[in-house]
């Protein structure tokens, strides 16, 4: 299968599992499940599911079992984006090339959207039909997805990134908030999808956990250049919104090049990381290649 055929593929994959995942709720709310269905199913290029699955891929575990896992994540995922654009956060009006779900629909079923989808992920992991192995996973995988969603992951780099905002920072402490805000939750798609081996090793969960810590900061590097770099069109959001609001970011501190050229040391240093094990892990460096090329 070609690289763009496999991520098609587990695109799919996650669009179908999450359709059927709101198809299968009983209707409380049409307001708040269409917002629902918008936040989550409308766009977005499935980065964290695709991790999920090349991660599990490389360590031969059932794609059935990765299949939770993934959808888990994407929920997640999609509840950070629809509060990251609230007024109150970032105040953004376009993404994926729409409209932020409070301006398609309104603030308050924006916000009850995010929390529906961020406890959807909890009900995907309690309940998803894991192999019996994996079952016995459930609470350590819940662990995992906590540790890098809350407050000691994603939502307390959101805290930083917003007392940040319209100061100036440190590198050591941009570092910190764009490891919890963005490099959370992309480490916890290895992570979680480690835990589902029998036999992977704790030196060899570190070397994983090492890469996936240094491409989610280079993917955060990369989205603050590409908000600088793409234009509107293609990055399906606006452009140009982080120097408007006074963000704190690596361009802004380094200047774009040097920017580019810590997105391109975490590239180098991921790979090494990979380097040291024992499994054939093309996948996963082709993963790092292509975040630090993103341009959306
Ligand atoms: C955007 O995430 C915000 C960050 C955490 C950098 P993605 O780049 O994964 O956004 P989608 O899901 O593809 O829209
Ligand atoms: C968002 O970071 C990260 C999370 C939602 C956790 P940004 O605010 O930089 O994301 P964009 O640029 O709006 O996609
Ligand atoms: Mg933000
Ligand atoms: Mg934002
Ligand atoms: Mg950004």
């Amino acid at each position: 299968m070609s690289k763009l055929a496999q991520l098609e593929y587990f695109q799919e994959k996650t669009n179908k599992y999450l359709l059927n995942k709101l198809d299968s709720l009983p209707v409380n709310d049409d307001k708040l499940l269409e917002a629902m269905r918008y936040g989550l199913l409308i766009g977005g290029k499935r980065m964290r599911p695709y991790l999920a699955y090349i991660t599990g891929d490389c360590l031969s575990i059932n794609e059935s079992d990765i299949d939770g896992i993934a959808a888990a994540l994407e929920c997640i995922h999609a509840y950070s984006l629809l509060h990251d654009d609230l007024p109150a956060m970032d105040d953004d009006n376009l993404r994926r090339g729409k409209p932020t779900c409070h301006i398609a629909f309104d603030e308050a079923t924006a916000i009850l959207a995010g929390d529906s989808l961020q406890t959807l992920a909890f009900d995907i992991l309690a309940n998803h039909s894991f192999s019996e192995y994996v079952s016995t996973k459930r609470v350590q995988l819940i662990k995992l997805i906590v540790h890098a969603s809350g407050y000691q992951g994603m939502c307390g780099g959101q805290a930083l990134d917003l007392s940040a905002t319209g100061q100036t920072i440190s590198l050591t402490e941009l570092e910190k908030l764009h490891a919890l805000k963005t490099g959370a939750l992309l480490e916890a798609s290895v992570l979680m999808a480690a835990e589902c081996s029998q036999n992977i090793t704790e030196v060899d969960k570190t070397h994983l956990s090492n890469f996936a810590q240094l491409i989610g900061l280079a993917y955060q590097v990369r989205d603050d250049i590409i908000d600088i770099t793409s234009s509107e069109e293609e990055l399906g959001k606006p452009a140009g919104s982080d120097i408007e609001a006074n963000k704190s970011t690596y361009p802004a501190l380094l200047g774009l090049q040097g920017a580019q050229q810590k997105a391109d040391n975490l590239y180098q240093q991921a790979l090494q990381a990979l380097s040291h094990l024992p499994y054939n892990t093309q996948n996963l460096s082709e993963f790092a290649t292509f975040i630090i090329n993103r341009t959306n």
